[in-house]
């Protein structure tokens, strides 16, 4: 051990360290919790700190390197009465999302702003480069910096708002702001454009950009995460993964791991029982199958779970881990899809006890078959078949903060869970047969989440971590390394979409896909994932006779499970490109010919009834779409028609394209997904909101708070909005599936009105007043028409204290009986360097209606986010292996995703239409933006070269490959 000293955030501090230690070890174990870790090897940034007024990953420096240096962390830059400039801008702006990276994101701004006041754009994108965000798409964060700036040059500022805007009966008469024409090829940040049309109620607290209700305190870097407060006497935790991709355990001894001092348990498949469960956290009864036990005498990919140790440290943890002995027995690994259900191939699952494969010889876990009219019949009849194949591959998350967990027994001996879960309900239900406790036993606690995007709708850790809870009765901390994220925890399904369509007088009458989904070692989400993208691929032109076939099969790779677009992307990607193909041969305007096609208001989902995600579905009809107003809008920001004229004929090097792509998507799952929210009123007139729902870093917080100050007549600031823990909120089923805001909200609104009553009818009893109909709440008062008033606080003094005492607050809970699809317009403008294949994107619009749009601000950061992951879908990520299933790219340096100063001009315009379920008719947004990048990158680079590209992702090689094969 050494004695550093460190000026931190000026104040002087001497530590005893290790030579080993990081500096970022040594400042979250001081207490500096606003410094972040996410990889350990310097490429994502959210450990940076200003180390003598400089940015450095804190994690590449050992913190004896520090000795005698300076040091300032996001505590030390302002508080919340005198936060500094870019921490009230990063709040104006709504620039934190999940607020994992905005630490480091605020202090690389601050080093730039003290050595220049004054910064150009490209100045901002460089300054931000080293700290990625995987929320957003920078846009918010450059113009947060911006503000800032200016602020410090005394410049005043005007409030940070969206653009509101009447939306004209004929949208072709449509007057846009001339910087949304993005004529002189700049990048900067735009605020989002809502169009309303007049008939649309007004609303007072709803439809406003409102500041995050959390936003403050991840500005200042409170510790709000899951692993920024550890227990008293916590061991931490680690996991033994396999090296191999198939693979049976032969022996394994653990006798020297086990007599390593400092170490308090080490647990393999010999140790636990054999339970069998499904990783993916869905409503009961979870989705067939069980295939996976907590801890297995079988490995069935590189990553799959061998061992579990707790130790006094987390060096210990890992010395322990090596000193495992493993003996494997190797066996033949299948990694590609269709070999994996061919006779005689390798069996990943050639166990007796798992529940619902269904044919394990074949690898294949779910046959999925779906039909509606006779298609055999319309393609016989049809003018023209046509048919095509498109593949996607299998994408990481990259949340920034790693799954994490905390378990320990509380003061009555009940198991607690602190987990950066998404959906803490069902992680309660599905851990208690595993650790043979009931459910009243277990509380777990969702803490704030550093992003998820569907991988945190699983079960990965909290299984684990709790086993060495029960083993050692101790608290115990287990989190992922980067490389286990990409290896152990989940990703998109890849897929391969085959697609044969029959036209007839222009009409799409009929549509089969032929779908293999790759779920990889475990079944988790295989089942819903793709039936949701056969419902969604061949819904959204709708033909009267579609019909759907799956196989979902395993591979010796890590399982897929939830990621934001679930399914639909991948398929309406494989649509949108044949669409375009088919009007391209039929020499036919392509807009038209979607126009003519797609699902309209009033039409029934042909395949709603079949398609209900592992159960009976609904007959659903599309009640609202502002998909015509999305695609005009779009395409006049865009000047489409007169660049796709104009980019006609090019030759040279370096060529332009434009495309575009319709999408459609959902809002929950019809009939199943449930959500309550608790409300109860304070002597002060304010509110408790008590909502299991889990806000991911999307603001669902924000709006849920927003839909019930709507109905109550409060500023959002009377609501107090508390998320999630299963002791104290009532159940949600969680963030997943688009929900939050149509599901969540229509049950935040429920108990709102019902609370609303109660305060009418105490304040009719107060002024002694027969009828409630005479009184009005509005404005924190309750009104009544002789012109007596009475405020809330007086009314809930009264009902608490005097008169009729009782607790004014209510529970309620929402179900849908349908699915409200959202409707989008995709924009992609690029230049193709036709020489090296290097695409260049110089603009993202998209058009967007999803219904009422609660907060447009925060919104929009869900678009923009959304787009740039489908972006990376789209040019860049790919998790790769080799024929023995080892990961090639499993770290953030060869698996690229956006940093800020590769980011292309991103704008987001709303089109708001009044879905007549939905809460103040709001439908979801937060994935549809992510479904249309892909088709509408497709559809630019055919604009530009002529190639059409039917394999994701769009890479340099496979780009250049395709133009040598086509020029
Ligand atoms: Fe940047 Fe979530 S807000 S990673």
């Amino acid at each position: 051990m050494k004695q550093i000293k460190l000026t931190i955030n000026d104040k002087i501090r001497k530590f005893e360290v290790n030579e080993k230690d990081s500096l970022l070890d040594v400042l979250r174990r001081e207490g500096y919790k606003s410094v972040k870790s996410g990889c350990d090897n310097g490429t994502c940034g959210v450990c940076t700190v200003l180390l003598n007024g400089k940015p450095v990953k804190s994690c590449l420096i050992k913190a004896i390197e520090a000795n005698n240096m300076s040091i300032i962390t996001l505590e030390g830059l302002g508080d919340a009465e005198t936060p500094d400039p870019l921490q009230k801008a990063f709040i104006e702006t709504g620039a934190i999302q999940c607020g994992y990276c905005t630490p480091a994101q605020i202090l690389s701004a601050k080093a730039l702003l003290n050595k220049n006041p004054d910064p150009t754009e490209d100045e901002v994108r460089k300054a931000l480069n080293g700290v990625l965000c995987r929320c957003s798409g920078y846009v918010r964060g450059v113009d947060a910096v911006k503000r800032a700036a200016a602020e410090m040059r005394g410049e005043s500022l005007k409030q940070y708002q969206h653009i509101a805007l009447t939306l004209p009966e004929n949208t072709q008469d449509i007057d846009l702001p001339p910087e949304y024409y993005r004529k002189d090829g700049k990048k900067n940040p735009l605020p989002p454009i809502v169009y309303t049309p007049k008939e649309m109620d007004n609303v007072a607290v709803v439809g406003k950009s409102e500041i995050k209700v959390d936003a403050k305190k991840l500005a200042l870097g409170k510790p709000v995460f899951t692993d920024d407060v550890h227990p008293e006497g916590m061991l931490y935790g680690a996991l033994l993964t396999s090296p191999h991709a198939h693979a049976r355990i032969k022996n394994i001894d653990v006798t020297k791991a086990r007599s390593l001092p400092g170490v308090h348990a080490v647990l393999t498949y010999k140790d636990l029982p054999r339970v069998k469960f499904a990783s993916g956290g869905q409503s009961y009864p979870q989705p067939l199958p069980y295939d996976q036990v907590c801890l297995d005498d079988k490995v069935r990919h590189v990553g799959d779970r061998v061992a579990i140790v707790a130790a006094d440290t987390l060096e210990i943890a890992y010395q322990a881990l090596n000193l495992i002995e493993v003996e494997y027995e190797l066996l033949p690994v299948v990694v590609d899809m269709e070999q994996a259900m061919s006779d005689g191939v390798s069996v990943i699952h050639d166990e007796e006890d798992s529940i619902g494969i269904r044919d394990a010889q074949h690898n294949i876990v779910h046959h999925i078959d779906a039909e509606v009219g006779n298609v055999d019949q319309a393609f016989s009849e049809a003018d023209f078949v046509f048919e095509g194949e498109y593949r996607t591959p299998k994408q990481q998350h990259v949340h920034l903060e790693p799954h994490v967990c905390i378990t320990y027994f509380d003061e009555d001996d009940r198991l607690v869970v602190r987990t950066s879960t998404q959906v803490p309900f069902h992680i309660r239900r599905m851990l208690s047969p595993l650790i043979n406790l009931p459910v009243k036993q277990i509380r777990v606690i969702k803490p704030r989440i550093g992003g998820g995007f569907g991988n945190k709708q699983e079960m990965l850790l909290e299984d684990l971590c709790a086993q060495l809870t029960m083993f050692t009765r101790r608290p115990v901390r287990m989190e992922y390394t980067r490389t286990q994220e990409f290896t152990s925890s989940r990703s998109r399904h890849a897929n391969i979409i085959r697609y044969k369509v029959g036209i007839k007088d222009r009409k799409m009458t009929v549509a089969q896909l032929y779908l293999i989904g790759d779920t990889g070692a475990y079944g988790s989400h295989g089942l819903t994932v793709n039936m949701v993208g056969g419902f969604k691929g061949l819904t959204l032109y709708n033909p009267p006779n579609a019909r759907f076939i799956c196989d979902v099969v395993y591979t010796n790779t890590p399982p897929a499970g939830a990621f934001r677009g679930y399914g639909a992307m991948q398929c309406q990607y494989g649509m949108e490109v044949m669409m375009e193909e088919i009007a391209n041969h039929l020499g036919i305007d392509v807009v038209e010919f979607k126009r003519e096609n797609w699902l309209k208001i009033g039409e029934t989902m042909y395949l709603s009834e079949q398609l209900g995600e592992g159960r009976k579905g609904v007959k659903q009809a599309m009640q609202s779409s502002g998909m015509q107003q999305c695609v005009e809008i779009g395409m006049q920001a865009t000047q489409f028609k007169e660049k796709r004229d104009l980019y006609q004929n090019q030759d040279g090097r370096y060529r332009k394209g434009i495309g575009m792509a319709v999408v459609i998507h959902g809002s929950g799952i019809a009939n199943l997904d449930m959500g309550a929210a608790t409300i109860k009123m304070n002597d002060d007139g304010s509110f408790n909101l008590l909502i299991g729902a889990t806000d991911l870093g999307t603001g669902s917080d924000t709006i849920l708070g927003q839909i019930a100050a709507e109905v109550l007549g409060v500023p959002l600031d009377d609501i107090i909005v508390y998320s999630s823990d299963t002791d104290f909120t009532p159940f949600d089923k969680g963030a997943y599936a688009s929900s939050t805001t149509y599901v969540s909200g229509g049950a935040v609104k429920k108990a709102a009105q019902e609370v609303r009553n109660q305060i009418l009818e105490h304040a009719a009893l107060m002024l002694e007043i027969p009828d409630v109909d005479l009184l009005e709440l509005k404005n924190k008062q309750v009104i009544s028409q002789d012109g007596r008033q009475l405020t809330l606080e007086e009314i809930a003094l009264s009902s608490i204290h005097q008169l009729n005492q009782h607790q004014i607050g209510a529970t309620a809970s929402h179900v849908s009986p349908v699915s409200p699809p959202p409707t989008a317009a995709q924009f992609v403008e690029i230049v193709l360097d036709t020489q090296t294949g290097e695409v260049q994107v110089e603009r993202l619009l998209m058009v967007v209606d999803c219904g009422r749009v609660i907060n447009p601000i925060t919104a929009s950061g869900q678009v923009e986010g959304g787009m740039l992951q489908a972006l990376g879908f789209a040019l860049t990520e790919e998790m790769l292996f080799d024929e023995k299933g080892n990961p090639l790219n499993p770290n953030l340096s060869d698996y690229k995703i956006f940093r800020a100063n590769e980011t292309p001009a991103m704008d987001v315009i709303f089109v708001q239409t009044d879905e007549p379920t939905g809460p103040f008719g709001a439908k979801s947004v937060a994935e549809i933006s992510i479904d249309g990048v892909s088709p509408a990158m497709a559809s630019a680079l055919h604009d530009a070269s002529g190639v059409w590209m039917r394999e994701l992702p769009y890479t340099p090689e496979r780009i250049k490959a395709a133009l040598q094969n086509h020029l």
